[in-house]
């Protein structure tokens, strides 16, 4: 965690002396917290995988936990910024996922009950469905802002990344070829931040996250 911490800080820091002001769009919770579902389906899918080593294992898990505990906090935000003034229990708002049913995730989790947990996410990414319609990217999108940002922040890390340890880095030109793109996209909004402590903005704008994607899914790898 401590590391994720200080990982999480430097992208912060280093992203806010880009001076690219983050967007914080109305439903930045709602899509955050859709977003986390979604790696989160896609994290317990990688878990199963048969050449996932015991060290990496232990790191996911942590990962999974460490998602599931940011789930309350997310989802009370979402449904804070999309509040009527009017908060009596009848106004509209976000769907209602209830503590009761993170702690029955968590639990599910623990106890290894990877298809039961694999159903309640699924039910919790149709109440909390990732819009993409700003963030997906085409052969068309203009990928220069992000083989610069990737050039400068993320290339260091990411090109070739250390396999033997708990949380690898991963190279997102595989990535971006390898999974679907909901859930790429779902990795980039979540990634970047890493840690709950600090995951509450974020720090990419919506046209940096549609160039980067672009980048990695039809640019060349350096
Ligand atoms: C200091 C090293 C470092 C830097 C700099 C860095 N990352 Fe990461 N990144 C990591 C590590 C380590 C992980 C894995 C974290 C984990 O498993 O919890 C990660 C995770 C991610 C993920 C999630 C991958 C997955 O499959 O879950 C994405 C997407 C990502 N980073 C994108 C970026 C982008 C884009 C940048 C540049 C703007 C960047 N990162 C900068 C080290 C870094």
């Amino acid at each position: 965690m401590q590391n994720g911490l200080t990982l999480s800080l430097t992208v912060l820091v280093l992203l806010g002396l880009c001076s690219n002001k983050p967007a914080i769009a109305q439903g930045e919770h709602a899509r955050r917290a859709a977003a986390e579902i979604r790696v989160m389906v896609g994290d317990l899918k990688r878990l199963d995988s048969p050449e996932l080593s015991t060290q990496h294992k232990t790191g996911l898990q942590e990962r999974i936990l460490g998602s599931i505990s940011a789930l309350d906090i997310l989802f009370r935000l979402a449904d804070e910024e999309t509040a009527e003034p009017d908060t009596s229990p009848s106004a509209p708002g976000l769907p209602k996922i209830s503590k009761l049913s993170i702690k029955k995730l968590r639990q599910a989790f623990i106890d290894d009950e990877l298809k039961a947990n694999n159903s309640i996410l699924r039910q919790w990414l149709k109440l909390y469905p990732l819009a993409l319609s700003r963030l997906e990217a085409t052969q068309d999108t203009d990928m220069t802002i992000g083989k610069n940002l990737h050039k400068e922040l993320c290339a260091p890390c990411h090109d070739n990344p250390a396999r033997n340890t708990a949380r690898p880095a991963y190279n997102l030109f595989d990535e971006a070829n390898n999974l679907a793109v909901e859930e790429f996209i779902a990795r980039l909004l979540t990634g970047v931040r890493g840690d709950r402590v600090t995951g509450i903005d974020n720090p990419l704008s919506d046209q940096q996250i549609q160039s980067l994607a672009a980048y990695y899914a039809f640019g060349k790898q350096p």
